[in-house]
């Protein structure tokens, strides 16, 4: 097991009704004045928006809001939000929405609690001092940006999708009740699952001895958000599936599933993040539409572990050898994906980039050459068009 920080300080608030507590979570923090940030309209349709400012003004909070988050969250929108915080003094954050909105939110607090261009933080050029605090509202299980240390943003000047992970950024609190995931499209639902397990198998490919504890929880969460996607596709308004699945979106991502490991191999996240800044998909369409074509590509740098995944997660028979075993546990991955109606292939995914395009990913995966990703095997750029191209 190799030695880990495990920090994880954000008090969640979960259940039934727990959005009208907003207001004192606010107030406990000392917050003086809120910037509400939300994204392109679900939460004004569903009432939540309005349910929040009156939480706020029970507790005599006064606020300011920016709506207008997308998926993929843009640059420009964050540098608007940072201006409105400074000209309104706004020392607390609320974001109200999913990843997109968390991370655009997370941004925002950086940009104001540090001088320059935020940017720079997500280009590696300089390590964020601090950022304002942030409370969450979520609305959808899926990216985990409730409780990571993650924030991601693309950059419309170049398309360029780039995460940035500091510990200042974790929310002070997340608030989630299950029910307000009950209006998200089929579409975003099945992605969200995706995602989710997405986080706990990115640590779980990883060159660690086997991790009794750290692999068990592991193998359990992601079986836990299979089984409860399938319910959802065909119950949507299943209380008792939308809190599986959103509780295992917060611990997926929380560090927990890591414990033990070096960190893990993360390079499916890499690639999607080129297929999300260039093509605008939806996250975990996207990790779909890749990790099978990733798993093919790196399965021999370690078959037992992708063997190991095969029997415990997705039941399958061992076969005459571990790479055998490996590939019925890729296939029958591929299987659930189709289950839930999400791609395994970037065709599917609804995308047909040129020879230049897939490139052109490879080239920004690679940071124009200078890094390679994953663990499992080191992907350089070649690597990189090779798997895109796999997943045509
Ligand atoms: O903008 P609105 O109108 O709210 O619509 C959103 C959006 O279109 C909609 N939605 C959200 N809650 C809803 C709802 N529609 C109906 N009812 C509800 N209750 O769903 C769409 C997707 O929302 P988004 O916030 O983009 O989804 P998600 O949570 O999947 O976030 C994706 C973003 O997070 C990043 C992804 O790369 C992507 O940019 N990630 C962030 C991470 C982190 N910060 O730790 C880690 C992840 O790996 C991921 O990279
Ligand atoms: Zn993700």
């Amino acid at each position: 097991m190799t030695n880990f920080d495990y920090y994880a300080p954000t008090k969640v608030v979960f259940g039934k009704g727990t959005e009208d507590q907003a207001g004192d979570l606010v107030r406990e923090q000392g917050a003086t004045k809120v910037l509400v940030h939300y994204g392109s309209g679900s939460v004004k349709r569903s009432g939540l928006l309005e349910r929040i400012y009156q939480s706020l003004e029970q507790a005599g909070i006064p606020f300011v809001s920016l709506g207008g988050v997308v998926p993929n969250p843009r640059l420009s929108l964050v540098y608007q939000g940072i201006e409105l915080c400074k000209k309104e003094h706004v020392d607390f954050i609320l974001a109200v929405g999913g990843g997109s909105v968390i991370d655009s939110g997370k941004a925002i607090g950086y940009g104001v609690a540090n001088e320059g261009d935020v940017w720079d933080f997500y280009e590696r050029k300089r390590v964020a001092a601090g950022c304002l605090p942030i409370g969450v509202v979520l609305t959808i299980a899926a990216a985990g940006s409730e409780m990571s240390n993650s924030s991601v943003i693309t950059n419309e000047d170049g398309w360029l999708k780039r995460g940035y992970g500091n510990d200042c950024c974790r929310a002070r609190f997340a608030v989630m009740n299950p029910e307000l995931t009950m209006t998200l499209p089929k579409y975003q639902t099945a992605s969200g699952c995706v995602d989710i397990m997405m986080h706990t198998m990115e640590r779980y490919f990883n060159q660690e001895e086997n991790l009794d504890l750290t692999d068990g929880f592991s193998e359990h969460l992601i079986r836990t958000v299979m089984e409860n996607a399938r319910i959802l596709m065909k119950e949507p308004d299943n209380y008792k599936a939308r809190a599986e699945v959103m509780w295992a979106g917060s611990l997926s991502h929380n560090g927990l599933t890591g414990c033990g490991t070096a960190g893990g191999d993360w390079a499916s996240h890499q690639l999607e993040h080129e297929l999300g800044g260039m093509f605008d998909v939806a996250h975990g369409a996207g990790l779909s539409a890749v990790w099978g074509s990733w798993a093919r590509y790196v399965l021999e740098g370690n078959p037992g572990r992708f063997a190991q995944f095969a029997v415990r997660v997705m039941g399958q028979e061992k076969g005459k050898d571990d790479t055998e075993t490996a590939l019925r546990g890729i296939c029958a991955m591929e299987e659930f994906y189709h289950q839930v109606e999400m791609p395994t292939s970037l065709s599917e995914l609804g995308i047909n980039p040129t020879e230049e395009q897939l490139h052109s990913l490879a080239e920004k995966c690679s940071h124009f050459g200078k890094r390679t990703v994953g663990c499992i095997k080191k992907l350089d750029q070649e690597d990189m068009y090779q798997i895109y191209k796999m997943a045509m």
